[in-house]
């Protein structure tokens, strides 16, 4: 191994052992010896992927007037995949070894030529498509009339409600609408932690433009998605926008391009995509259903139906991007750099000693106190000494910790230590809202 490749790996390592430790991620039904591709999210991987989806929501809804959100049902009726093209199209290449019937995507080279290391002369079947969707059935009779699919993509359940947005609320092209919603792909191979899983949280948005405007909201799209990742901490140089040769794309795409992070594990690849989908989607879904999906243009007097540009992330990939670019270390300390709004815990409240009552009394009340007024986590820690204390609340990414001391009970002040810089502020005790508020 190379000793670029080694280093990353060994980020890789660190970063899958700390998400076990701390309680941020841990594998998926680890009793019974794990279920391949799923990952279950501790408590502190569940406050994280909040804050990622929360801060998603924020900037793709909250903070904007043309964009409203759905959550759909995770099931929809079989033929929604019939008109999507996932039926017919939603397959990965694949073939199997004739000896122990493994079966790997032709595409993924360095797992064949693994395994062709290790049969002599494997055998391999001839490449069949293999379809991603995982089957089920509605009701109790598994036939052919029962049977659907768990949703690869949660795009599907938005165009299927087009007609009812806009007829239920008030939009005007251009809109949009965002979900955020579990999808689920039989993937062939997963593995890289988070990045190939089999089931995953998706933030999709949908936005509906009239035909003709979708290359300057396609450009549009392209900078807001990257530019957030870039606000939030991701660092310039691991992010980068990237066009997806027009063979490469998906059966629904007009134009793709992808935000590829610089992942530890392979180099730069893809992170989100963000797509032209014209308005194969809506036309599908009419000649299917039956049901008139264009929309009437009440400025301009005309009928069409919209192009839609989307962009789309795993929550679980976002993840581990965020985890990825914010983990530093030195001989000291172990610190996941991660940017206030996403950090789990925002602040952590430490008596100097845990048997010294007035000490106590003083820090829980400022700890109640934050607990009301900050929207986010707030930790109460005495355990162990102050130097434990900071070394934990570094490592899960804390970026304030706040100590009452022998000070504290003459004067009314804390000190707040930062955790980047690990300089410590005293600041009036009833001034820490307002103090944090600035910085958070
Ligand atoms: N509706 C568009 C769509 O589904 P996609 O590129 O297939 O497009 C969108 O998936 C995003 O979902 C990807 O950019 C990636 O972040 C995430 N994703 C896709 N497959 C994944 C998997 N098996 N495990 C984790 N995340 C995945």
């Amino acid at each position: 191994m190379n000793a670029n490749l080694k280093v990353a790996s060994n980020a890789m390592d660190k970063i899958v052992a700390l998400c076990k430790r701390r309680g941020f991620i841990y594998p998926g039904s680890e009793i019974y010896g794990g279920l391949n591709g799923m990952w279950d999210l501790g408590p502190l991987g569940t406050l994280l992927a909040n804050n990622i989806k929360n801060e998603w929501w924020k900037s793709i809804v909250f903070s904007r007037d043309d964009v409203v959100g759905l959550d759909s049902s995770i099931l929809y009726h079989a033929k929604v995949w019939k008109a999507s093209g996932h039926i017919a199209s939603f397959t990965d290449p694949l073939i199997e070894c004739k000896i122990c019937h493994e079966r790997f995507r032709v595409d993924h080279k360095k797992d064949i030529s693994e395994h062709e290391n290790m049969h002599d002369k494997p055998k391999w079947t001839e490449i069949k498509p293999f379809n991603l969707m995982f089957k089920t059935y509605v009701g109790p009779i598994d036939d052919e009339e029962n049977k659907t699919y768990l949703r690869p993509e949660t795009a599907q359940g938005i165009f299927i409600n087009f007609q009812n947005v806009v007829n239920s609320t008030r939009v005007k092209i251009p809109f949009g609408i965002a979900q955020i919603g579990k999808g689920f792909r039989n993937e062939i191979t997963t593995g890289n932690f988070l990045f190939r899983v089999r089931e995953f949280e998706m933030m999709e948005l949908e936005y509906f433009v009239k035909p003709g405007t979708d290359d300057k909201w396609y450009e549009y799209w392209r900078d807001e998605r990257i530019n957030w990742y870039i606000n939030l901490g991701i660092k310039k140089n691991n992010i980068k926008l990237v066009d997806i040769p027009k063979k490469d794309i998906a059966h629904y795409a007009r134009k793709a391009t992808e935000v590829w992070y610089n992942w530890p594990f392979m180099g730069f690849g893809e992170l989100e995509g963000i797509v032209n989908r014209s308005d194969y989607d809506l036309v599908q879904h009419s000649k299917f259903s039956g049901k008139d999906l264009s929309y009437q243009d009440e400025e301009l007097n005309e009928k069409y139906t919209p192009y839609v540009i989307e962009p789309s992330v795993g929550v679980g990939r976002a993840l581990l991007a965020f985890l990825l670019d914010s983990y530093y270390e030195d001989e000291k300390r172990v610190v996941l750099k991660l940017h206030p709004k996403l950090a789990p815990i925002k602040v952590a409240v430490f008596p100097l000693l845990a048997n010294k009552l007035p000490l106590v009394n003083l820090s829980k009340d400022i700890y109640y106190n934050l607990k009301e007024q900050i929207s986010g986590m707030v930790a109460f820690d005495d355990r162990g000494n102050i130097g434990k204390r900071y070394y934990f609340q570094d490592e899960i990414g804390t970026p304030f910790c706040i100590t009452v001391d022998f000070q504290s009970l003459e004067d009314k002040t804390v000190t707040v230590r930062d955790r980047d810089s690990m300089k410590q502020e005293r600041v009036k005790a009833d001034k820490i809202f307002d103090y944090l508020v600035r910085k958070l």
